[in-house]
């Protein structure tokens, strides 16, 4: 955590991060008499849904919550920030797959295969959203938000992997792009992960 602490933008997500923690720990909590007495596998336990409250999320802002034991970002995306995703040729990129758990499997890294839409959302507001897991895809470091990096998006500074506002690796030894992890919108300022 000590690039996070260095990072002004970052020891925002961590403050998140601690709050939301608390919030995924509890629901951990809740199932587990259940998964306990059927005995059940690790793997069941880990499907364990999270829920989380985007309506503090400002345009420009993101969070980190921990679900399945691993940082998941959530990032409100301005306008600009869409615009430059929008603006990049999904065919040049270095993972041209969405890599998004919400949509076909194979389908292209465009912006909207990316971004999470909350239900009836159209234009802009559809993409507004951003939710990916916050592991990066070389070694599993936790990148760097808020417009880190060459392209406006996350850094990882282990070994220098840049990402853009879609969370698409750009440049650097990642392979792929952050994963978007099962995701849906309840109504219009909740999330459910899983
Ligand atoms: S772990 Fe991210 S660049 Fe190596």
């Amino acid at each position: 955590m000590s690039h996070a602490e260095d990072h002004a933008g970052t020891r925002r997500d961590f403050l998140y991060y601690a709050t939301a923690g608390t919030g995924a720990v509890a629901t951990g909590a809740a199932v587990w008499p259940l998964v306990n007495q059927m005995n059940p596998s690790a793997d069941v336990q880990a499907q364990a849904s999270v829920r989380v409250d985007i309506s503090g999320l400002e345009p420009g802002t993101q969070l980190t919550v921990k679900w399945r034991g691993k940082p998941v970002f959530i990032r409100r995306r301005t306008p600009e920030e869409v615009e430059m995703a929008n603006a990049v040729d999904v065919d040049a990129l270095p993972d041209p797959i969405a890599r998004n758990a919400n949509v076909q499997e194979g389908a292209p890294a465009t912006d909207s295969n990316r971004a999470l839409a909350p239900e009836g959302a159209e234009g802009a507001a559809a993409e507004e959203w951003l939710v990916m897991m916050g592991v990066c895809t070389h070694l599993g470091c936790v990148p760097l938000g808020d417009g880190a990096g060459d392209f406006g998006g996350w850094f990882c500074p282990c070994h220098g992997s840049h990402y853009d506002t879609a969370g698409r690796i750009r440049k650097g030894p990642a392979p792929e792009n952050l994963p978007v992890p099962v995701a849906r919108f309840d109504g219009e300022t909740e999330i459910i992960l899983g």
